[in-house]
């Protein structure tokens, strides 16, 4: 009985604390969380993660102490221990994947000079301590059909025993990079298709084994050996590719709302990872911090009738394996209960574009009009645009949910720190970030107290199997390597890219 009383003050003492909480909160309006939203929020996170990169290596990639940190700082950011009042519920998901880690990579060119090169992930191995040296066979270039693309390419000149000079573009590196294998090439030196300064990409797990070893370089090295082999010199070069493979585990990070509908889920997305070439501030510390502080802004509100789910993916860049993994492994009735799902990827290009993905789901342009009307209104000129097999969205549009989201550009001049080291604090236009981020607050609110003009889920979309198709992309991408081209074709684009 005592104990009774005691338990009940203690509980109705604990409600009136959660009641005054709660009496401190705003109604949620969208006008209202966005106000929230500052630019110098948005600035604090990405010095924080420029920071982590520059104190690990250089980066934030999965499977290394930088995604870690990345990690720890957005839960740290979202619990936010002095205010923690049962507000958010977070969790991860952990799978595996193979890490990849280029040691060393060199190029020394005829002359014996040492020629910058970039090193691509899943690169593979040439034989140490001496690489590989032997004559440059020229393939042919071709405009529309790329260079080494396609086999009959490759049989005007004999690259047996020899290194392979290819141009970058039209396909997959990789297709170049098996056919070049399969020739008996001993390597393959690309030389970049644009004359902006060469950008890493993912050969993709799937092809370990498959490649030629490569070593990227300028266009203009490249052009230039191959006029002096057109003039008839021949020209001897060295490639040495210090690669590594090894399973490591990542895991994804979720951030809920408590308050809202199980049922009716609005779900958020931004990839947490950077490739290990820099620090991955556009791509994606963008999305990153556009999220975390929407959820800060969150915490002011109630009256949340939609609960907001927030995912931070691992491994995004090595094939999209995180986003890969949680949507197959959902159910058929969790799919359902997801309405939307908003990719942020790159939404802070120093010379921004305004792309709204919309693809032919007609919900999908429920919640795009929503970033659209914003931006525009804002004087922006915002676009639709299609998806492209480029970023996480790819698993949702497998489960036929209706999706959207905002990408600003990469490459020049939208974003000429695209997957380089420059890719820091400084490579951010802050007022479209600030801008984007407004935008993707509000958008979420709406939804998330009114998702009924959103249609439900099209489970006869993509095909009858589109649970079980997810699933065995992912399958392949965990065990034997991402089969889908977004491993290869990666460039968080609007439009698929299948070069990379
Ligand atoms: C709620 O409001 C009261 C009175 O204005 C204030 O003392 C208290 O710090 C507020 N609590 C929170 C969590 O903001
Ligand atoms: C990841 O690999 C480890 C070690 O092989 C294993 O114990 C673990 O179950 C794997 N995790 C998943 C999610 O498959
Ligand atoms: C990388 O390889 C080059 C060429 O063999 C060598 O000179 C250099 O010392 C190596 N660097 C590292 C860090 O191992
Ligand atoms: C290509 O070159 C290799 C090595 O020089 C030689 O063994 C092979 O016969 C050549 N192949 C053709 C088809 O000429
Ligand atoms: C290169 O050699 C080929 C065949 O040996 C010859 O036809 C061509 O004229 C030569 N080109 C130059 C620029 O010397
Ligand atoms: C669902 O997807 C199928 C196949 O793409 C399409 O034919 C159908 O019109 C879609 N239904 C709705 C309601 O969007
Ligand atoms: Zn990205």
């Amino acid at each position: 009985m005592k104990r009774f009383v005691f338990l009940s003050v203690v509980l109705s003492s604990a409600l009136k604390g959660l009641a005054s909480l709660q009496s401190n909160k705003t109604e949620l309006t969208p006008e209202k969380l966005e106000a929230v939203i500052t630019q110098e929020g948005l600035k604090r996170n990405l010095f924080e993660l420029d920071s982590i990169g520059q104190q690990n290596n250089g980066n934030r990639a999965y499977g290394t102490t930088g995604y870690a940190a990345s990690s720890d700082y957005v839960l740290s950011q979202v619990k936010d221990s002095k205010n923690d009042d049962g507000f958010f519920t977070t969790w991860t998901q952990t799978f595996n994947h193979t890490y990849e880690e280029t040691r060393n990579i060199s190029v020394t060119g005829p002359d014996g000079e040492d020629v910058p090169v970039l090193s691509l992930m899943y690169n593979n191995a040439t034989p140490l301590p001496g690489g590989v040296t032997g004559e440059l066979a020229a393939l042919p270039v071709d405009d529309v059909r790329g260079s080494g693309c396609f086999e009959d390419q490759w049989t005007s000149v004999n690259v047996t025993g020899k290194l392979a000079l290819v141009k970058r573009g039209t396909c997959a590196i990789s297709d170049k990079l098996k056919l070049a294998k399969t020739r008996g090439a001993l390597g393959v030196i690309l030389f970049h298709n644009t004359n902006s300064t060469p950008n890493a990409a993912t050969l993709g797990a799937e092809n370990i084994g498959l490649n030629a070893p490569v070593g990227l370089i300028s266009l203009q090295i490249g052009e230039s050996w191959r006029s002096r082999i057109s003039a008839n010199e021949t020209l001897t070069a060295t490639l040495l590719v210090d690669s590594i493979f090894e399973p490591r585990s990542t895991w994804n990070v979720f951030v809920e709302t408590a308050e809202g509908d199980e049922n009716n889920v609005i779900m958020l997305g931004a990839h947490l990872d950077s490739v290990q070439a820099g620090p991955g501030i556009n791509d994606d510390g963008s999305g990153v911090t556009a999220q975390i502080e929407i959820i800060k802004a969150l915490r002011g509100f109630r009256g949340i009738k939609n609960k907001i789910r927030f995912a931070f993916w691992g491994a995004e860049e090595a094939g999209l394996v995180g986003s890969l993994f949680y949507t197959s492994s959902l159910t058929s009735s969790e799919a359902d209960k997801i309405r939307f799902y908003y990719n942020y990827d790159m939404i802070g290009s120093i010379e921004p574009v305004y792309g709204i993905y919309a693809g032919d789901n007609p919900g999908d342009k429920v919640g795009a009009q929503l970033l659209l009307d914003y931006l525009v209104a804002k004087g922006k000129p915002a676009y639709f645009g299609s998806f492209g097999t480029g970023s996480d969205y790819v698993g949702f549009l497998e489960l036929g949910i209706p999706s959207s989201g905002i990408h600003t550009g990469g490459g020049v001049p939208a974003d000429p720190c695209y997957h380089l080291v420059c890719d820091t604090y400084d490579n951010i236009n802050w007022g479209a970030l600030e801008v984007n981020t407004k935008a993707a607050a509000r958008a979420a609110a709406v939804l998330a107290l009114d998702v009924s003009n959103v249609p439900p889920r099209n489970v006869t979309s993509v095909n009858p199997a589109s649970g079980r198709m997810v699933r065995e992309l992912f399958q392949e991408a965990l065990w034997e390597g991402v089969k889908v081209e977004a491993a290869s074709a990666h460039t968080c684009a609007l439009e698929t890219k299948r070069v990379v």
